[in-house]
């Protein structure tokens, strides 16, 4: 797993972000319970001098009671060959269920925080929450990134969206997701 994933500069990791892609946020309460969840409303505000960014959450959403709770969140983004994982773990709550055993998925340990990030993705974004703020229900989350790595295969300076190892999955809304598809300069 090492050799196929390179670290990437804090000030980079917004580049994992910048097309929109659909991220499977990984957190853990206080009790040390790991969950994951997607979303689809994550943006980055900031590169200098390390990358920050705002998650949008359902304030009873388990991922936002966790994030509150440990005071940090990973992002993984999967490749649109995992969009069967997305779907299902938007599809129950870690409030109901223990995603992670219930659905066998494969996990590797965060590298600067607490968290489970499922195997095989893109790239990961290791975060620090640094505010919170609420409007009618829903939370904004700004995290700091602390740690950011990519498959090496998937990124050169940028996010490597034309080629296979590069195609994140973006959703359109229901049940339909696309993903990129050429590059132009
Ligand atoms: C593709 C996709 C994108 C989603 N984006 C978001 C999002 O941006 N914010 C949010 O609160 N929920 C989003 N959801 C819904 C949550 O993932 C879903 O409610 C999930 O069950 C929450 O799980 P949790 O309670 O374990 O956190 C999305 C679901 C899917 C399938």
């Amino acid at each position: 797993m090492a050799e196929k994933y390179t670290t990437i500069g804090l000030d980079k990791a917004y580049r994992l972000l910048n097309t929109g892609a659909v991220g499977i946020i990984c957190t853990r309460n206080n009790l040390g319970n790991y969950n994951m969840a997607p979303a689809a409303w994550i943006t980055p505000i900031e590169y200098d001098p390390v990358t920050r960014v705002v998650i949008v959450l359902d304030k009873e959403n388990r991922t936002c009671q966790n994030i509150l709770e440990s005071g940090i969140f990973a992002i993984a983004i999967p490749h649109i060959s995992q969009v069967n994982l997305v779907k299902d773990l938007g599809s129950v709550s870690g409030h109901v269920q223990d995603k992670i055993s219930h659905l066998g998925i494969h996990t590797i340990p965060g590298t600067s925080i607490d968290v489970l990030l499922p195997q095989d993705c893109i790239g990961y974004i290791e975060c620090k929450l640094y505010r919170s703020v609420e409007d009618d229900g829903v939370m904004l989350l700004f995290g700091e990134a602390v740690h950011a790595r990519v498959l090496s295969a998937a990124f050169d300076r940028r996010l490597l969206a034309e080629k296979p190892e590069g195609k994140a999955v973006h959703h359109l809304g229901g049940k339909v997701f696309v993903t990129s598809s050429d590059v132009t300069y």
